[in-house]
């Protein structure tokens, strides 16, 4: 079972005696470390207060589309962008025809069809309906347009009658909510990353270094984790918790995270550096912190190892991937960079106001030598994900050619 670290799940609850469940689905998502937001339709205030769900999900509830307020604080469109996965549960016959459908007469219905993140349903109802042919045809049509179908399970109903058509329970809703994001593209890979800035110090207490912040890094651990590879994340300081499942070695200086990934990478098939590692350290470290003395006074620098340029030295070299955070010619000097660094991938990011170190959101512009992808702006975590598909894709595409290569050489 994985886990919802930093996930964002939006809970739709349709109406139908399972509604009640609706409480305790929210704090089994939220103890395995999602952000849970309610959706409710108007037969689900027949089950359940809006009030129970907004107390356990620390969120108010959202029950209407086109309303004045809720559109001012968060629209159909935002709440579908702000969700990593939608959970529909439970998610009655009545919802799921009008899901197959395609409508978007309700808020629940309207985000559906607006989001692009996986949507499931956990459907619960009488087993006869459940048994329906129009069910079944709705059902069908649901599956075919990649909607996820967590159960139903079998057993009493709340009818009296005993058979299929119960929802799972929520447990079980949250471990298989979480099975949505384990991709699987990464499996058995073993994958090593650079993250956050590096210290370069001066004395005891003063040092060089620079703003990021590591988030980008470390999403990227956690998605590469998501999708089935073992991780080896080396962080430079940061204020962030480490991820979890994957090993985080921390580290200082670049010369510290030059030894520790040159310690870890020969197993690793991808290396991903993300770090911004300061280019230059004082060439000495004072061990006592200095004190004021002349009005000028100057610093002497000594070039640090490039890490990249050193793993990409490497026979067999993993494949590589680099980012270059830019604030001008984004895409020439990122090519520059691809070239000079011999690596496989570059994703670059222009920075500036409000957009990469500090920021959570960021776009990136893939370059390889098979030509440019851009991932659009978009909350760092989802980022991540997109770039670890692509990072993937393209490992497993340029593995095929070498091999495909080698077997024509034979
Ligand atoms: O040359 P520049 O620092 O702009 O290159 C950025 C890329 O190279 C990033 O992927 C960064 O993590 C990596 N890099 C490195 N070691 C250095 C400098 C940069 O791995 N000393």
């Amino acid at each position: 079972m994985g886990t919802l670290t930093n996930k964002r799940i939006l809970l739709g609850v349709s109406g139908g005696i399972a509604a009640y469940k609706s409480a305790d689905t929210v704090r089994r998502l939220r103890e395995m470390g999602a952000e849970v937001r309610v959706i409710m339709t108007r037969g689900a205030g027949s089950f359940i207060t809006p009030l129970t769900l907004q107390a356990v999900s620390g969120h108010p509830v959202y029950q209407q589309l086109l309303d004045t307020d809720a559109e001012a604080g968060m629209g159909h469109i935002e709440l579908a962008r702000w969700g990593d996965a939608v959970l529909v549960a439970p998610a009655s016959a009545n919802f799921l025809a009008r899901l197959a459908q395609g409508r978007a007469d309700d808020l629940l219905t309207a985000v559906c069809l607006a989001t692009e993140a996986p949507v499931a349903v956990a459907p619960a109802m009488n087993r006869q309906m459940w048994n329906n042919a129009a069910t079944k045809a709705n059902l069908a049509t649901l599956q075919k347009n990649g909607v996820r179908i967590f159960g139903p399970g079998e057993g009493s109903q709340a009818c009296g009658e005993v058979g299929p058509g119960r929802m799972l329970e929520p447990a079980d809703l949250a471990g298989r909510t979480s099975e949505l994001f384990s991709t699987g593209v990464l499996d058995g890979l073993h994958v090593v990353l650079t993250a956050g800035p590096t210290w370069e110090a001066i004395d005891p207490v003063r040092g060089l270094t620079n703003r990021s912040t590591g988030k980008m890094g470390y999403a990227l651990a956690a998605a590469a984790m998501e999708a089935g590879a073992s991780v080896t994340l080396v962080s430079g300081p940061t204020s962030l918790p480490d991820p979890e499942r994957v090993r985080t070695l921390r580290v200082e200086s670049a010369q510290e995270m030059y030894d520790a990934v040159l310690a870890h990478v020969s197993s690793a098939e991808i290396f991903i550096a993300v770090a911004a590692v300061a280019d230059y350290r004082p060439v000495t470290r004072a061990s006592e912190k200095a004190k004021k003395s002349a009005e000028r006074i100057s610093l002497e620098l000594v070039r640090n190892p490039d890490i990249l340029a050193s793993v990409a030295e490497l026979k067999p070299a993993p494949y590589l991937v680099g980012f270059a955070a830019e604030t001008e010619q984004l895409e020439q000097n990122a090519r520059r960079k691809l070239e000079e660094k011999k690596i496989d991938l570059i994703a670059a990011n222009r920075v500036g106001a409000d957009l990469g170190f500090e920021s959570d959101d960021n776009s990136l512009l893939l370059i390889g030598r098979h030509g440019v992808t851009t991932l659009t702006a978009q909350p760092k975590t989802r980022l991540a994900r997109s770039l670890i598909q692509y990072i993937a894709e393209r490992y497993h595409a340029e593995r095929r050619d070498q091999n495909s290569r080698q077997a024509h050489r034979r």
